[in-house]
């Protein structure tokens, strides 16, 4: 039988896990010390819950940089097509053994209710559905190294910072549990993942309270320069000017700049994945509804329809709240996500770039399978934007905003932000 402790003790990536844990003082005392952490880990690899045999690490796989692709899904499925990622509450429908889905996008299917009342008082259903409150979105496995540092978990942000709330909302939804976890089993959890960092860097500026200090607005825990032309040429697009660095912006890259038309800090926005005509999920239209009556209602841009053409998932659209952000003079705005999604479309959290060459595929829907196709609907996105501001460093005139050139550059940027070896 193949243990957690065997798959991670071949890993490169155990020492960081064992130095992360090593420095308790970078954790709130009390609630996260090295016993509880490693109950946690416990946990998190093994079958506590008298449930369907699946654990943390089935879709956030430890040595796998705290995820699964769909190559890794199709080599399980080939030599064990009953193991515990292939349970039938994420087969193709829900129901059934069929898990093409899986294997070729390694997407696990997210039940989601729909909020009861937006801020203006509506409901969010889809179009052709009114009565409907639950949806189904197929959505990747995000990392788990550096939640710690993560304000907006999951891809719509919707567990806040909550760790220990989203372990129990992980062990319901995907677990099928014979039994309640208890709270310090949550908390233990929580502790574990928030030992988890792709660089030591990154757990050494860990203050406690889980925030990246800020002096004078300058992040602590600095992108590198680049050594090679290629690798300085693909830094430049993160400056906070240019493409990738308006919304990849801050120490963790998982913020917009204050070049940002939308607004500085802005934890949320899109990567335009939505709107590829290609991408693996079924589209739908979504619409305002009146919940008293069920009927269309008109929502805050006076239209019934939330977006102008169908997506298959809404991301923000879908939570109730409001996002943060700051305006150009620095002063702090609230705007709710019904509103900025009837604006903008489909936004989900930046992810940090930190880890990012090791943690594909890439995207909420998992659309890109490596950085080459990331860039490819970046370029796709920016035909969107040929001389605005969003386009920021685009050459209007150029056929792509990003040439072969400009993407091999980034890609040797990116690869130093790999996993610490
Ligand atoms: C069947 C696959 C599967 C299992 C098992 C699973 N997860 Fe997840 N996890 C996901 C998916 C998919 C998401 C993203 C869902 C979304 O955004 O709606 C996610 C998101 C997360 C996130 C948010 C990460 C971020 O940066 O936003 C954390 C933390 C997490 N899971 C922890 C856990 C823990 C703890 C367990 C075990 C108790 C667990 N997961 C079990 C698939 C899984
Ligand atoms: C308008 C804001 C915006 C711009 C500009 C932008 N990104 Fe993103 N990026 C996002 C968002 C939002 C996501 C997550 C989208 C999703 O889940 O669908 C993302 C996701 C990614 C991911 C996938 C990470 C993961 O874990 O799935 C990579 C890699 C990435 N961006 C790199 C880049 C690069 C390189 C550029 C410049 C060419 C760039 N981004 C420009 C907002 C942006």
């Amino acid at each position: 039988m193949r243990t957690i402790d065997t798959l991670i003790c071949c890993t490169p990536i155990l020492a960081l896990i064992i130095s992360a844990q090593a420095a308790p003082d970078q954790l709130s005392p009390g609630t996260n010390g090295p016993n509880v952490v490693a109950h946690g880990e416990k946990i998190f690899t093994s079958e506590t819950f008298s449930g369907n045999g699946r654990v943390c690490t089935t879709c956030h796989e430890l040595n796998r940089f705290g995820t699964i692709t769909p190559e890794f899904v199709q080599e399980l499925f080939a030599s064990d097509p009953d193991g515990p990622l292939f349970r039938s509450i994420d087969s193709d429908d829900g129901v059934g053994n069929s898990y093409e889905r899986l294997k070729e996008h390694a997407t696990v299917r997210v039940v989601l209710d729909l909020p009861e009342r937006t801020p203006s008082g509506l409901g969010i259903r889809k179009c052709d559905d009114l009565t409907n409150q639950t949806v189904v979105m197929h959505r990747g496995s995000p990392t788990v190294f550096n939640v710690a540092l993560e304000q907006h978990i999951m891809h719509d942000g919707r567990e806040g910072d909550d760790l220990v709330a989203q372990a129990l909302s992980a062990v319901h939804s995907h677990a099928e549990p014979g039994r309640e976890p208890t709270s310090e089993e949550l908390a233990a959890i929580a502790a574990f993942q928030s030992s988890l960092f792709s660089h030591s860097a990154i757990a050494a500026t860990l203050k406690p309270g889980r925030t990246m200090e800020f002096v004078d607005n300058r992040p602590v825990l600095a992108l590198p320069d680049g050594n090679t032309p290629a690798e300085k040429r693909g830094r430049a697009f993160f400056n906070p000017d240019r493409q990738c660095g308006q919304c990849h912006s801050g120490p963790m890259l998982n913020r917009t700049s204050r070049f940002h038309p939308n607004g500085v800090g802005m934890p949320i926005e899109s990567s335009f994945a939505e709107r590829a005509p290609d991408i693996p999920n079924e589209k739908f239209r979504w619409c305002y509804v009146d919940l008293e009556t069920n009927k269309l209602a008109p929502g805050p841009l006076g239209t019934t329809d939330v977006f102008p053409a169908p997506v298959s998932d809404p991301g923000i659209g879908l939570t109730t709240g409001f996002q943060e952000f700051q305006l150009e003079d620095g002063s702090p705005a609230m705007i709710p996500n019904e509103l900025i999604v009837g604006i903008a479309g489909p936004l989900f959290k930046i992810p940090t770039l930190w880890g990012t060459p090791d943690t594909a595929p890439y995207f909420h829907n998992n659309s890109a399978k490596t950085l080459d196709e990331v860039l490819d609907q970046y370029n796709f996105m920016f035909t969107f934007f040929p001389d605005g501001s969003f386009g920021l460093g685009c050459d209007p005139n150029a056929p792509a905003c990003m040439d072969e050139q400009d993407k091999k550059d980034i890609i040797s940027y990116l690869q130093l932000l790999s996993f610490e070896r």
